[in-house]
């Protein structure tokens, strides 16, 4: 981050990189973690709370939205879940870049063995990246994208 003050969507999409080092001396506490991904959790009871969603949607949504899933094969099941946790990842990446934090998504680790590493229960919990997320200790390098005409198709 070039700024102190708050940082522009742009900054933030394109300032932020992967760095593989951080500060030791910064932790992240609990509660600043908890705002990062606070869009991930309990998102239809939340969305009423907060006045955003009638109750009644809620309850006509979520019975509708079980009934879907339980008869959606679990070959499916997994694709929705990777779609929805790359969403997810960019998003808590791109929510700690503003805050000043740096991250990197990892895709290489032992995924046979993560949920027992993490405690979790195998079956119910697949990883599908890792984020590492801290104060940068180095630059990281400057990565480039390809053309978009290269990769998207107009229509
Ligand atoms: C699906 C995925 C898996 C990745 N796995 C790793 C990894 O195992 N180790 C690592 O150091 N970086 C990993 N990265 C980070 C990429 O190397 C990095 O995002 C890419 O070089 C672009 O750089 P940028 O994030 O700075 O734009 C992964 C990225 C993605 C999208």
């Amino acid at each position: 981050m070039t700024t102190m003050t708050k940082p522009t969507y742009e900054q933030v999409v394109k300032e932020r990189r992967s760095i593989r080092v951080y500060d030791p001396e910064v932790k992240i506490s609990k509660q600043e973690m908890h705002e990062l991904v606070e869009t991930t959790q309990e998102i239809y009871d939340l969305a009423v709370e907060k006045g955003v969603m009638p109750a009644d949607v809620r309850d006509r949504q979520v019975p509708a939205i079980q009934g879907m899933l339980k008869d959606i094969p679990k070959e499916r099941l997994k694709t929705m879940n990777f779609l929805d946790a790359g969403l997810a990842a960019m998003q808590i990446m791109l929510s700690a870049q503003a805050r000043g934090y740096a991250t990197n998504p990892i895709g290489g680790f032992d995924k046979d063995h993560i949920a027992e590493a993490y405690g979790l229960d195998k079956e119910r919990f697949e990883a599908v990246m890792l984020i590492s997320i801290g104060k940068a200790a180095e630059e990281g390098y400057q990565s480039v994208r390809l053309p978009i005409d290269d990769l998207a198709k107009w229509v």
